[in-house]
C-alpha cells in the first residue's frame, strides 16, 4: 500500500477541459428537473433499494439480459475492483499493458498479483502471449479494454475470443467506450461460463457525476460479485439518475453522433499537421504523438487553457498525449493552439 500513490490530477488552471474522457454535454435541464422530482417523492430517511433491484431490471431489460445477470456497481472503477476481489485475491490478474490507469492499483488493493504483458507496437493484442501467461500463472482474472485506454483501438475478436477460450479463469472485456465504437462482446455472455462485460455511464450517457457502472454476466458469477460488493453501493440519487439516464437514452444517442463527427475532424486535422502523428480511435478520445516532448506540449497546451493528458510515461508511449473529443469549439481551441505551438518550435 505504501508504494501506491493515490488517483489525483492538477485541475486548477484550464478553460477547455479535455483530460478524462468525459462527455463535454451536460444533460438537458428537462431531464435533470425530473431527476430532481423523483428524488424529492423519495424517502430520504431510508435506505435505497439494497440490490438496486430497479435500476438492474431496467438494465437488464435495455440489454437483453435477465436481472439476474447485471449488478450495478459505484462507477466502473467498483465493478473491476469487485470482480478482482471475488476471483484473484491471492492469485493473479493478467492485462496487456498499455491500458486504462487504475487496471494495476486495483490490482494490487484487492490482493493480487499484476502480471503485464505488451501489446504488440501497433497496439494490438498478443492473444498468445497472454494465454502463455495467464496459464503460466494460473491467472484467475484476464483484464481487457475493448476499445482500449489510452490507445482508443478494439482489440480483434478472433483474439478476445482466443484468450476467453483458453484462460483457466474469468476473462472481463470493459466496454466503458462501447457507445463510440459500437462493438460489443456481450452475446458472448450468454455463451460463456467464465467472462463478464462491464460498461459505465460515464461517458456517453454524460453521467461521470453520478457514479454508475454495471457488469454483466451469467447469473452465478453475479451472484459471486454480489456478495462482494457493499449493501447500498449506489445511493439514492445514483440509482434515479441511472434509470432516469436508460428512460432517455435515445436523446443522449444524439450527442454521441456529434462526438463521433467531431472524432473524425480531429483525426484529420491532427493528421495534416506537420510533426504530429495520431492514432485511430474507436473511442471519445485520440492519443496521438508529436515531434516535441510531451511534457513541453502539455504544458504549452495548459498555458492556452487548455487540459489534455500526459501519457508519455506509459510503456510504449514515449511522447504521447491523449485529448478528449470536446464541443466542436472546444476542439477548435485545441487544434488551432497544438498547431500555434508546433510552428513556433
Ligand atoms: C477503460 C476504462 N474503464 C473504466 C473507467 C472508469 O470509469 P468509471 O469508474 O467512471 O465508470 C475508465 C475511465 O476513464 C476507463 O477508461
Amino acid at each position: 500500500m505504501r508504494a501506491l500513490r493515490p488517483y489525483r490530477l492538477d485541475q486548477s488552471r484550464f478553460q477547455v477541459k479535455l483530460n478524462q474522457n468525459e462527455n463535454p454535454y451536460d444533460w438537458p435541464e428537462e431531464i435533470k428537473e425530473e431527476v430532481l422530482r423523483r428524488l424529492r417523492a423519495s424517502p430520504w430517511n431510508r435506505y435505497p433499494s439494497v440490490d438496486a433491484a430497479p435500476l438492474r431490471q431496467a438494465l437488464a431489460e435495455a440489454m437483453g439480459l435477465s436481472s439476474d445477470m447485471v449488478a450495478v456497481t459505484n462507477g466502473s472503477n467498483e465493478a473491476i475492483l469487485a470482480l478482482i476481489q471475488t476471483y484473484a485475491t491471492g492469485g493473479s490478474v493478467v492485462y496487456p499493458i498499455p491500458t486504462y490507469s487504475m487496471v494495476r492499483p486495483l490490482t494490487v488493493i484487492g490482493g493480487a498479483t499484476p502480471i503485464e504483458v505488451p501489446l504488440r507496437p501497433d497496439f494490438s493484442l498478443d492473444a498468445q502471449a497472454l494465454l502463455t501467461k495467464a496459464i503460466e500463472t494460473n491467472a484467475r482474472l484476464v483484464f481487457l479494454a475493448s476499445p482500449n485506454n489510452p490507445t482508443g483501438n478494439l482489440f480483434a475478436r478472433e483474439a478476445i475470443l482466443a484468450v476467453a477460450g483458453g484462460s483457466p479463469g474469468v476473462v472481463i472485456v470493459d466496454e466503458a467506450y462501447f457507445s463510440f465504437s459500437r462493438t460489443s462482446f456481450l452475446d458472448e455472455v450468454l455463451r460463456r461460463d467464465r467472462f463478464a462485460v462491464i460498461r459505465t455511464f460515464s461517458k456517453a450517457f454524460s453521467l461521470a457525476g453520478a457514479r454508475v457502472g454495471w457488469i454483466m454476466a451469467n447469473s452465478q458469477i453475479i451472484a459471486e460479485v454480489s456478495k462482494v460488493l457493499p449493501p447500498y453501493n449506489l445511493d439514492l440519487f445514483a440509482q434515479t439518475t441511472a434509470i432516469v439516464a436508460l428512460e432517455h437514452r435515445d436523446l443522449l444517442e444524439k450527442h454521441v453522433r456529434v462526438i463521433l463527427r467531431e472524432r473524425d475532424r480531429v483525426f484529420a486535422a491532427l493528421s495534416q499537421m506537420e510533426g504530429v502523428h495520431p492514432y485511430p480511435s474507436e473511442a471519445n478520445f485520440i492519443l496521438f504523438r508529436t515531434r516535441l516532448p510531451a511534457q513541453e506540449v502539455f504544458d504549452r497546451l495548459l498555458e492556452r487553457g487548455i487540459l489534455v493528458r500526459d501519457v508519455s510515461s506509459y510503456p510504449l508511449l514515449e511522447g504521447c498525449l491523449r485529448v478528449t473529443i470536446g464541443r466542436p469549439q472546444e476542439n477548435d481551441l485545441f487544434l488551432e493552439a497544438l498547431e500555434e505551438i508546433l510552428r513556433k518550435r
